[in-house]
Order: C-alpha cells, then sequence, then structure tokens
C-alpha cells in the first residue's frame, strides 16, 4: 500500500476512505467493511454527523482483531464553531469520545472561516466571528497544545490557501503538517501544491471523483460531471478500469493522499484497487489538461451580505 512520511517518519496510507456525505445509517457497515478490505486511512469531521456510527465501527474491527490501532490512520477535523482556543480542546475531547479513541493521527482545522460557538452553518453575519475576534494564528497555538499533550500525533488544516498557510506558518511553533483541499482534474491547484511541496505539507485530495452526491443546496446548475469525462472514460477503457479508479491513480501519482467516499462495497474494493492502476507520463499530462479550475465546494456559503469574509479571504 503506498504511503507518505511525515517529518518524524510516522507514515500515513495514502488512499483512505471518505466519509463527507455518508449516512450514519450507512457509514457504520462501509468503514468496517473497509478495513477489512485494507483500508488504513479513514477521513472523519464532525460535522459529517456520522463520528458515533464510525466510532462502533471503528471498536468492533479493533475487538475483532481486523486491526490494531496503531495500525490505522484516523482523521478529524476543528469544526468552525470551536475556533476560540478554549474551545479547541473540548471540541477534539468531543470527536474522541465519538470516534472511542485515545489519539487521532491527524487534526485539521476544517476551514479558515470562525462561527459562534453551536452554530453549524451561519444564516448571516451574526453567526460568525471575524479574524480580529477569533484569529487563525490564536485556533493553531491550541491546535499545536494538543500535540504536547498526546492528544493528536499530528495537525494541519483544511481549505487553507498559500496565503492563510503563511500566516500561520510564521507564528507556529509546529508547522501544518497537511492541507486537504479539493483536488482533482478539473481543479489541479498547481500553485497550491507547489508552496505545499516547498514547505514540507503534504496535501490530502478531497472530492476526487468530484462529489456528485452532494445536497442539491450545495450543487450548482450544469456542473461538469467528472466520472463522465471523455478523457477520463478513454483512459480507463485503455487500462481495462473504471473512471473512478483513473481519478484514484491520477491523485496518487500525483503525490497526494485521496480520500474517495462510497458507501457500497462493490465501490469501495474497486477504489481500494486503483493502487494497481499504473498511468504512463503521456496519460498523466492528458489528464493535467483537463484542468478548468472548477471547484465543486465553492465556499460561498461562508459569504453573507453582513460577515465578516470575503471570498477572497476564504481561498487567501
Ligand atoms: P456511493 O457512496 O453511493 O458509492 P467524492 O469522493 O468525490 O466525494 O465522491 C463520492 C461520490 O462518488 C458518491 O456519490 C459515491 O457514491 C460515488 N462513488 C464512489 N466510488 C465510486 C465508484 N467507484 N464509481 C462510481 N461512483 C463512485
Amino acid at each position: 500500500m503506498q504511503t507518505f512520511t511525515f517529518r518524524n517518519n510516522d507514515t500515513i496510507s495514502a488512499l483512505g476512505l471518505g466519509t463527507w456525505k455518508s449516512e450514519p445509517g450507512e457509514v457504520f457497515h462501509a468503514v468496517k467493511f473497509a478495513i477489512e478490505t485494507g483500508y488504513r486511512h479513514i477521513d472523519c469531521a464532525p460535522i459529517y454527523g456520522n463520528e458515533p456510527e464510525i466510532g462502533q465501527a471503528l471498536q468492533e474491527s479493533f475487538a475483532s482483531g481486523t486491526v490494531k490501532r496503531d495500525e490505522i490512520w484516523i482523521t478529524s477535523k476543528l469544526w468552525n464553531d470551536s475556533h476560540l482556543p478554549e474551545d479547541v480542546e473540548p471540541a477534539l475531547q468531543r470527536t474522541l469520545r465519538d470516534l472511542k479513541l485515545q489519539y487521532l493521527d491527524l487534526f485539521l482545522i476544517h476551514w479558515p472561516v470562525a462561527l459562534k460557538r453551536g452554530i453549524d452553518f451561519p444564516r448571516g453575519g451574526k453567526d460568525m466571528l471575524s479574524y480580529k475576534e477569533a484569529p487563525l494564528t490564536a485556533t493553531w497555538q491550541a491546535m499545536e497544545e494538543l500535540v504536547d499533550k498526546g492528544m493528536v500525533r499530528h495537525i494541519g488544516v483544511s481549505n487553507f490557501g498559500a496565503g492563510n498557510l503563511s500566516l500561520l506558518m510564521e507564528s507556529a511553533r509546529i508547522k501544518p503538517e497537511m492541507n486537504q483541499v479539493e483536488l482533482h482534474p478539473y481543479l489541479t491547484q498547481t500553485g497550491l501544491v507547489q508552496f505545499c511541496h516547498e514547505h514540507g505539507i503534504l496535501i490530502t485530495a478531497y472530492s476526487p471523483l468530484g462529489s456528485s452526491d452532494r445536497a442539491a443546496g450545495l450543487k450548482s446548475r450544469d456542473e461538469p460531471v467528472l466520472l463522465e469525462d471523455t478523457t477520463v472514460k478513454e483512459i480507463a477503457t485503455i487500462h481495462d478500469c473504471t473512471p473512478a479508479q483513473v481519478l484514484i491513480a491520477w491523485s496518487l501519482r500525483k503525490g497526494y493522499c485521496v480520500i474517495p467516499k462510497s458507501v457500497h462495497e462493490g465501490r469501495i474494493k474497486q477504489n481500494l484497487q486503483a493502487e494497481q492502476v499504473i498511468l504512463s507520463e503521456s496519460e498523466i499530462s492528458k489528464i493535467d489538461k483537463l484542468n478548468k479550475g472548477y471547484r465543486y465546494v465553492n465556499g460561498d456559503f461562508w459569504v453573507k451580505r453582513d460577515g465578516p469574509y470575503a471570498m477572497e479571504d476564504i481561498w487567501y
């Protein structure tokens, strides 16, 4: 299984199971099956509303001896309503309790956006906190303390651009080790990828298959369907594999962790087997050329008329 190595020589399985949009009733079986099939990396977040079920699946997998805790990588994230330093550790504790774990392998700031305590999604600016009220650097300091306490092994961010990463690094004691961002052939993010490589920050690609199961309210009309892309389909035919496997193989070849989500056994297995699909240099560059800077998750839900954030702040 392909792995990437952290600065302290810990290794993460490059291919993990995504759990965003996995319903509580489905995710228990998906995670258990994924672990039985060989996945050793599960990506979670409290805002996905399913950590208790994932915790149940992890507990059963440990109890049955399918996997030991130190053989599997678990990532979770700090939700936006817990950016104030005093809220960071309690948020982690809730996640640890739900996942039934003593520690996380990786904890990420989910978005460079702060909300008031208890708010999942803002209805207006009054639900939000500005950078002045909740500076990202203060949140980061509280994240560093979790590493000191042994509650998380690694810390990083999600949905951060180079500007926000630079800001954190100016005062960071522990540099961010991972940036989890939307990344696929329609959004190749070459500038951000280069910045992360230069600073030793690993990348996790989310929505690698185009996340077509997003709720209707989060979808744009006429959005391009990545799994239906002609070039991707042609390459899949050549390799006698599926378009999803081509997309996953592309991410792995680019050097990204990749977290395709599925709740179906056949696809969970198929996605893991994408590690066996070896794309040629010319196929990789053909896929690279599909870039159209298209974000499926464009972050516009954080921009409110009377709110503290503009689109430029979010992707800064
Ligand atoms: P399902 O969970 O029903 O299998 P992303 O990882 O980009 O968020 O995409 C997730 C979407 O892609 C879900 O709708 C998921 O459906 C679907 N999906 C996952 N694996 C495959 C696959 N191998 N082939 C086709 N669709 C897939």
